[in-house]
């Protein structure tokens, strides 16, 4: 089986962090955001990835490579010379997508579910059309596709509205898909082409496109505050199975649960870490530190005392003795948060260093 995954676009939304890292590598849960797609295609048999992107392929090549041999998929890259939008990617894909005559994947970067691709597959296969769209329900779904039913069915799409102005319904498009290569053909070769302003639309006239409801969480993480809670809803998952990956309710650090630590982190003495912290390679944590509801990216440090909270802090950075961090703070990489410093809502932009407190949210450059 095949699978595409869109991976362009700037990642804007995602700044600081996408200023030295393309959004796909960026460490969600202490992995590259796209290896969970990847790891979940590759165990329902998917053997081809192709990654459609327009920028940056030098860094994405060698950081995927590592990980194409571990779970045995082959990572082919389509280099867009001008970006093509969410349908001109699969055209330029096309002698993959369409090297057999099999259904294929087609997923958001950066979307984050359990990825219950299996049940896709069957569902797919048992209505037999053209295409079949996850679905999921939002409660602000004006950021989102939205699509509403037939009336009196089930799963068959009467409309698809790309960002409605107007309230149209709640059910919105997961950016996960599973086409057959009869879409293909509905996209004009090197065209910038939208799959939900353009392809979608035409699927749906001939009323040839499903949608499949999720169980579970599910968020799109392309930006901060998103990212972060979209790290909540997965640590918590993660704890319902009892997984593993998470560190031990019963180490001495561990405050309320759902928290995940790197083996190569180094944790001070008296730390009160969690709920929902995500600590990456490398990092360093000082005494009596405390934590909640944050990522550490690789390489990090945070000195004693200090307190954070709803916050990204980028690779390499350091958080200053007794600072304060928290209401989405974003910091780039390589940043320096002076001691007793205290950033609220800051968004901090790499290899800056913060002497003077941030009171309100603002984008230091
Ligand atoms: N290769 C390539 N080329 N990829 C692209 C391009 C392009 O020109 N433009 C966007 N992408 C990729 C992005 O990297 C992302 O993975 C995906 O396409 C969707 O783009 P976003 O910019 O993240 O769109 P969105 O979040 O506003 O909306 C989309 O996702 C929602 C779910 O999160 C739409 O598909 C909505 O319908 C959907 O509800
Ligand atoms: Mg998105």
């Amino acid at each position: 089986m095949k699978a595409l995954i869109l991976v362009g676009g700037f990642g804007t939304r995602l700044r600081p962090l996408t200023l030295t890292m393309p959004k796909p590598l960026v460490e969600f849960a202490n992995k590259p955001m796209i290896m969970h797609q990847i790891e979940a295609l590759a165990k329902v048999g998917v053997t081809d990835v192709v990654l459609a992107v327009n920028y940056r392929p030098e860094i994405m090549e060698r950081v995927l490579k590592e990980y194409e041999a571990s779970c045995g998929v082959k990572i082919h890259f389509s280099l867009e010379p001008e970006p093509l939008g969410t349908a001109g990617p699969l055209k330029l894909a096309e002698d993959i997508l369409a090297k057999d005559d099999s259904p294929f994947f087609v997923l958001n970067s950066d979307v984050t579910c359990e990825f219950p691709f299996q049940d896709l597959i069957d569902f797919h296969n048992s209505h037999g059309d053209e295409g079949t769209i996850v679905v999921t329900k939002v409660e602000e779904p004006s950021k989102y596709g939205v699509i509403v039913h037939k009336p009196n069915h089930a799963s068959r799409i009467d409309r698809f509205v790309e960002k409605p102005v107007e309230f149209v319904g709640n059910r919105i498009n997961a950016g996960l898909y599973m086409l057959n290569t009869s879409v293909l053909s509905r996209i004009e070769k090197n065209k910038p082409t939208s799959i939900e302003q353009e392809t979608f639309p035409a699927i749906v006239r001939d009323g040839k496109l499903h949608s499949f409801d999720l169980e579970g969480f599910w968020m799109d993480v392309g930006q901060p505050k998103d990212f972060l809670t979209g790290t909540c809803l997965y640590l918590s998952s993660l704890a319902k199975k009892g997984s593993k990956l998470l560190a031990s309710p019963s180490e001495n650090y561990v405050y309320g649960g759902n928290v995940m630590v790197d083996e190569t982190a180094k944790i001070g003495k008296n730390c009160r870490i969690g709920p929902n912290v995500v600590i990456g390679k490398n990092v360093v944590i000082g005494d009596g530190v405390r934590l909640q509801r944050c990522t550490l990216l690789p390489g990090s440090k945070v000195k004693d005392h200090a307190w954070i909270k709803s916050t990204i802090v980028g690779w390499n950075s350091t958080v200053g003795k007794w600072a304060r961090l928290e209401n989405v703070t974003v910091l780039g990489d390589d940043v320096t948060i002076g001691d007793e410093i205290y950033v609220n809502g800051g968004s901090v932009l790499p290899h800056k260093s913060i002497k003077a407190n941030v009171d309100v949210p603002a984008i230091i450059m």
